[in-house]
């Protein structure tokens, strides 16, 4: 089954970055020239997700205008005799399908995809979180795409390993390896946040997720969870004593963007791998260096 729709929940006030985020959503902060949620999308449609469905909230429409075309920009740039610029700004968006959904009230996660269900209707979708930025050869939402051809077309939750006392940060997976594919577990269970001590393991979600539809029942059954908020770990959890779910672990260099420590780390990552700027960066390094 291919795989064509990616929601990208874009509705939260991005606290950890004000008071830039005062004005100015959080996904649209850049790393280099392109805005964050740039990468989530091209990271979409390299996987061959082109309608892309943002939920959003007020004051988030600057995230749907990116996507859109600016024809005075477009003809300033070309009057201009830049346009190898203009070329580059019409492209933007030209790739993808840009669908929105609101969300009213800032309620979770899970209550975020729920509000994705009419857009969606009954067929397989990624979730892709732009907190987090993976970069590779292969892209996440597609080797996890492939990881659920493999299984018959269920959920397949995408996660890294990581240090067993940052487990109260992410979603949380507890499964059996399998041998039908590599990398992979049948998910017993996944828990939200847990703290060290209570984690199954430290198999963590970066927010990467396959689903089918019968995800929106679930999410509509669930109570609140942690920090009062409707889950999407939860959903996954019920729907995992529903139907087989799997956890795969995908392969990449995963930049936590969401954090100010992550977001200066791909910032410089970034820089040093891009031909117009790896050479400033380094001397940039050197000199803060001494
Ligand atoms: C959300 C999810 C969590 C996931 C994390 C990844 O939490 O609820 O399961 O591991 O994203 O970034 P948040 O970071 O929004 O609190």
């Amino acid at each position: 089954m291919k795989i064509t729709k990616a929601v990208i929940p874009v509705a939260g006030k991005g606290t950890r970055f004000l008071p830039a985020t005062k004005q100015v959503p959080k996904e649209m902060l850049p790393i280099l020239k392109r805005p964050m949620v740039d990468y989530v999308v091209e990271e979409a449609v390299l996987s061959g997700m082109n309608e892309i469905v943002f939920v959003i909230s007020t004051g988030k429409e600057s995230i749907l205008d990116y996507f859109d075309r600016n024809l005075e920009l477009e003809q300033y740039l070309n009057k201009n005799g830049k346009e190898e610029l203009a070329q580059k700004v019409y492209e933007i968006g030209t790739k993808i399908e840009v669908i929105s959904v609101r969300q009213k009230e800032q309620l979770g996660l899970g209550h975020a995809i729920a509000c994705a269900e009419s857009a969606i209707g009954n067929e397989n979708f990624a979730v892709i979180l732009g907190d987090d930025i993976v970069v590779g050869d292969n892209p996440v939402s597609s080797q996890l795409a492939k990881a659920s051809a493999a299984f018959n077309n269920k959920s397949v939750i995408g996660v890294m390993e990581i240090d067993k006392n940052l487990t109260n940060k992410y979603g949380i997976v507890d499964g059996v390896k399998v041998d039908e594919y590599p990398s992979s577990f049948k998910m017993n269970s996944m828990v939200e946040k847990p703290a060290p001590e209570d984690a199954p393991t430290n198999l963590a979600t970066p927010g990467r997720y396959i689903l089918t539809p019968e995800i929106f029942k679930c999410l509509k059954e669930i109570p609140r969870g942690v920090g009062g908020e409707y889950q999407l770990t939860d959903a996954i959890n019920m729907l995992a004593k529903e139907d087989n779910v799997y956890a795969h672990i995908f392969e990449g260099d995963r930049y936590d963007t969401g954090t100010i420590e992550g977001y200066l780390k791909a910032t410089v990552d970034f820089a040093l791998k891009n031909e117009e700027t790896k050479e400033v960066m380094k001397k940039i390094l050197k000199e803060v260096g001494k």
